[in-house]
């Protein structure tokens, strides 16, 4: 998994209340692959309509922006990334795709399949957060930052005001940046995304647990734990818990930390914010990135927006 350390972030998150984990502990090996497989469920429709989007788009999108790079943030399997790498290189645009990821596990993965076909590609993998280190990666000439998957609605409002002008700041004049976002829409057809029949988006979600039981030592009870999604209206965000089924108490010795759960006690673990056109535009403009794209599927479920820097 990743070499960050783990640590101050979970005490806060463990001794708040409500009790919350941060999300990107999700993604070991077991994370990556369990996640894989959510993109694959009939519930969850997020990949297919974004897959079907770049299916229809990725060559005008290169067109407009002439990439040299392709800069990914979160970029997991790459799989869709491909009709983009696919595109830049149809069209004589460049052949340099670095891709930031927390998860070692995914990039090696992702980088040996992409070699396997692709002999052209400069790979450059990155093992970052990109919360702080997009600002690290050289410019090596027109750029396109692309940030899939609906990953940015993993972050809360406070996080978007500062991820946004951090994007804004990567990128020079004719650069272009790719957002793909879940749009707002029935509250069942959104909460079996995250809770599907086959129950492997709570096996994905417990997945956190194991990851700090072996990580940190911690003895968290996997099975004494629920998972739950439910949409908040207000906040326009599913938001993925794990509940406690019955009183523990829980440690985590490198941390020094002894956590009491009470039985029905809930952890929260991600949410995934959902978006109207109207609200990202705001958001995009106030970090000085316009909208000059939007391309959604044909039942509107999923939105790729194509930003680029105004101003100075
Ligand atoms: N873009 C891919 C994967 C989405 S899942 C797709 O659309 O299918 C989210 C990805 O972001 C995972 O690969 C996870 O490891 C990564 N990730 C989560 N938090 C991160 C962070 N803070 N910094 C960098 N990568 C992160
Ligand atoms: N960003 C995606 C989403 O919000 C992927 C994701 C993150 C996810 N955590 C998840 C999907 C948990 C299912 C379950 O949909």
């Amino acid at each position: 998994m990743t070499g960050t350390p783990i640590g101050d972030d979970i005490v806060a998150g463990l001794e708040a209340s409500p009790k919350w984990l941060p999300s990107k502990y999700f993604y070991d090996g077991r994370g990556s692959a369990l996640f894989e497989r959510i993109t694959r469920l009939p519930e969850y429709y997020l990949t297919r309509a974004e897959t079907a989007i770049l299916e229809s788009n990725a060559e005008s999108v290169v067109a407009r922006c002439r990439p040299e790079e392709l800069v990914e943030l979160g970029s997991g399997s790459s799989r869709k990334t491909r009709l983009l790498l696919e595109a830049m290189h149809r069209s004589g645009a460049g052949s340099r795709y670095v891709a930031l990821d927390v998860s070692d596990d995914a990039l090696r993965a992702a980088e040996e399949a992409l070699l396997a076909d692709y002999a052209w590609l400069e790979f450059a993998g990155v093992v970052g957060d990109f919360h702080t280190d997009l600002a690290a990666i050289p410019r090596r000439g027109p750029r396109l930052v692309a940030f899939l998957g609906s990953t940015i609605g993993n972050l809360d409002p406070a996080e978007r005001a500062t991820f946004f002008p951090q994007v804004r700041d990567a990128l020079q004049r004719g650069d272009a940046f790719l957002l793909g976002l879940d749009l707002v829409k029935d509250v069942g057809v959104l909460e079996e995304a995250y809770d599907d029949a086959a129950g492997i988006t709570a096996e994905f979600n417990r997945n956190i647990l194991a990851v700090l039981n072996r990580e940190l030592d911690a003895d968290f009870p996997i099975d004494a734990f629920d998972h739950v999604a439910v949409f908040d209206k207000v906040s326009s965000w599913i938001e993925m818990r794990l509940r406690a089924t019955r009183d523990m108490v829980v440690t985590l010795p490198p941390l020094d930390l002894r956590v009491t759960l009470l039985a029905g006690e809930e952890i929260r673990t991600e949410i995934s914010c959902k978006f109207t056109r109207e609200q990202i535009e705001a958001e995009l403009v106030s970090a000085g990135l316009g909208v000059e794209g939007w391309m959604t599927d044909g039942e509107q479920r999923f939105a790729i927006a194509l930003a680029m820097p105004v101003g100075p």
